[in-house]
Formats: structure tokens, sequence, C-alpha cells
């Protein structure tokens, strides 16, 4: 197998995290849980909350000028704008329409993507194949979620675990003089395992009614079990297979950015993919689980933090309701 063609990269990153913060104290006041339960079995210990009428799209703009002042491009340069979320300010019309207007990105053609936790990733390798096919060469990637609003937050099961906020990414052409970038990549999905995790009454399927909102059909549903030895299987295995097809091993790699699911996930990935701990970038702690905006946020903070530096091996892995997963690997070149 052959990994991807040279010169496509990610030239800028940036994150955005409403000011507002849950921390597990606050939680032990609302459902029967407490700061002990949620940090042994999960690592967290405060995740962001966007204020009302702050959607998760005036969050991915905040993020996406963030990656465009890093990456020194010009918001009318973007010729492509792809948001990965499923919690867009609206149905109708597309999240990334909103994003365009609030940047001015006006060349820029706009569309969402929908593939839960794996957004970002998926949105990535879209952007690549469409910048790589030579029709754009300037893409805004953007994961952002605010999940709060879609959040049963009696159900102590799942309130503990999420959080909101926005990371994006510059992928450019030509730049080829800062090493490999976008290496490799690999994607899954598995349908038949869609009812672990979701949201089962919001959609085309039914009208929405106030029997669906009495079930509480209107928020996340999570087999966590099920999901976590899916997810550390998932996760490995793409990851094996991304090194593969770039003929390296986790030797090569500097910094894995993981799913920032679950502290517990991210220590089964470092046992089975090995690599030792300090290579693995995690922030779940202060953030929780912001599905399709873990990794873009958790990237950001890595490279401006000096974690990440130019010339690193870069191994993102994502994992997310669908099920989908992924991993990308990238030279870092700037
Ligand atoms: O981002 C997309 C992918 N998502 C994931 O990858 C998440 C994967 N799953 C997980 O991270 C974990 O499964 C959870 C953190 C969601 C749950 O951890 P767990 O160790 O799998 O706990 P559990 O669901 O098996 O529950 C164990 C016990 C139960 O009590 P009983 O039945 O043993 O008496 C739960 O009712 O813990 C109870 N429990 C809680 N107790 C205190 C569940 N949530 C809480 C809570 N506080 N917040």
């Amino acid at each position: 197998m052959k990994g991807n063609r040279p010169g496509i990269a990610i030239t800028g990153t940036g994150s955005y995290l409403p000011k507002r913060t849950l921390t597990n104290a606050d939680l032990e006041k609302m459902v029967e849980t407490s700061d002990e339960w949620i940090v042994t079995r999960t690592g967290i210990r405060e995740r962001h909350i966007a204020e009302e009428g702050e959607g998760a799209c005036a969050m991915a703009a905040e993020a996406g000028r963030r990656a465009l002042a890093q990456a020194g491009v010009a918001a009318d340069e973007v010729d492509l704008l792809v948001l990965g979320s499923f919690t867009p300010d609206f149905y109708l019309p597309s999240g990334a329409c909103l994003i365009q207007d609030m940047l001015g990105a006006k060349r820029a053609v706009c569309f969402d993507l929908a593939a839960a936790c794996s957004a970002f990733l998926f949105s990535l390798e879209t952007a690549r194949c469409m910048i790589e096919s030579g029709a754009y060469r300037t893409a805004l990637v953007i994961g952002a979620e605010k999940l709060s609003p879609f959040i049963d937050w009696e159900d102590r099961a799942t309130c503990v675990l999420f959080g909101d906020g926005a990371g994006a990414a510059v992928v450019q052409a030509g730049q080829e003089a800062h090493g490999r970038g976008l290496i490799s990549n690999v994607m899954g999905s598995d349908g038949s395992l869609a009812h672990l995790l979701n949201i089962p009454g919001m959609g085309s399927r039914h009208r929405l009614t106030a029997e669906h909102i009495a079930r509480k059909d209107v928020y996340v549903k999570m087999a966590g079990n099920e999901v976590f030895k899916h997810a550390v299987r998932c996760m490995c295995d793409a990851g094996k297979q991304a090194l593969d097809m770039a003929g390296m091993t986790m030797d090569d790699v500097n910094v894995v950015v993981p799913h920032q699911a679950n502290m517990r996930i991210v220590q089964a990935i470092e046992n089975r993919l090995g690599g030792s701990e300090d290579k693995f970038y995690v922030n779940l702690e202060r953030v929780g689980n912001m599905s399709g905006a873990s990794v873009p946020v958790a990237l950001d903070e890595a490279v401006r933090s000096g974690k990440i530096k130019k010339g690193d091996i870069v191994l993102l892995v994502v994992f997310g309701a669908g099920f989908t997963w992924g991993a990308s690997l990238m030279e870092w070149g700037c």
C-alpha cells in the first residue's frame, strides 16, 4: 500500500473554548456522582460549556480565524471550507455556509460532514483528496461541537463526559519545502453498531413531538462499555494501518493525538500501539469529550505549546458514533 502524494500539509491550527467551565464539583450538585468516580473512570475534571445563543458555528469561526492567522492566509484565499460536526447551528442551511459568512471567506465552497467524533479526521482527508485532485488549493477544515443542548443533564452516565469547543486547520497544496505533510490515512465505518451511540429522536424518521422530548430521545444515548471496547480496537488497528502504509513504526512517531473520550481508552491505546506515555497528547482532563472538536483542539494546543515541532511525525487516531474511526499520519512542517 502507498501513502499520500507529498506536498499537501497543515499550515496553521486554531482552537476556541467557551469561557464557562463546569467542574466535577458542579456536577456533584446536579446528579448522583462524585469527582472521585468521574476522575477514576474517565480522567475528566472539567469541561467548557457554551452560552445559550453561542452556537457551534461562532466557535468554529473563531477557531478558523486563529488557524488562518497562524497560517498567514487571508479568509478570501480559502477555496474550500469543511465543517465536521453533528451539532451545527441548524440543519438548514449547512454550518459551513454560516461560518463562511462570519469569516468573509467569499470564494470558498462550503459543506458539512457528519461522522460524529471522527468528523475532523474525515473532513481533513476529504479536503486532502479534493486538493490532490487539483481543483482546490487552500482548505479550512474545522471540527466544532456544541454538545451541551443534546445532553440529558439528569443522566449521570453521559452528562459528565462531554464539553463544547472548536478546532481548525488550514490545509494547503504546494508545501513540498516543509516536509512530507499528510503522509497516510485510514478510515472505516460500521453502521451495524449505530444503536450503541446515537440520538434516537432527532432527524427525518419521525416528526419531533412532545413525546420524544418526554422520553429524552433528543439526547445522546450511549452503551458506554460496548463503545469503549470498539473504540480501543478500532483506533489501534487504524493507527497500525496508517503506520504500515507509510512503512513506519511507533518508534518513528513523535506525538500521538488521540480522540479524547476517556483516559482509560488513551492508556489502552498506549499499551497496544506501543510508544511511551509522553508521546500522547491528552487534554481531556480540562475539556472532556468534545466529539469532532476533540482532536483539532488537542492538535492546536500541542502545536502552540511546543509539544509538536517542525519535522515531527504526528499520528491522529479517532473513533465515534456510526461507528466511524480513522487515523492520519503526517510530518509537521510549520
Ligand atoms: O466519543 C465517542 C466514543 N465514546 C467513548 O469512547 C466512550 C466510551 N465509554 C466510556 O468511556 C466508559 O464506558 C464510561 C466512562 C462511559 C463509563 O465507564 P464504565 O467504567 O464503563 O462504567 P459503567 O458504564 O460500566 O458503569 C459502572 C457503574 C454503574 O453502576 P452499577 O450498575 O455498577 O451499580 C453505573 O450506574 O457506575 C455507575 N455510573 C456512575 N456512578 C457515578 C455511571 N455513571 C456514573 C457517574 N457517577 N457519573
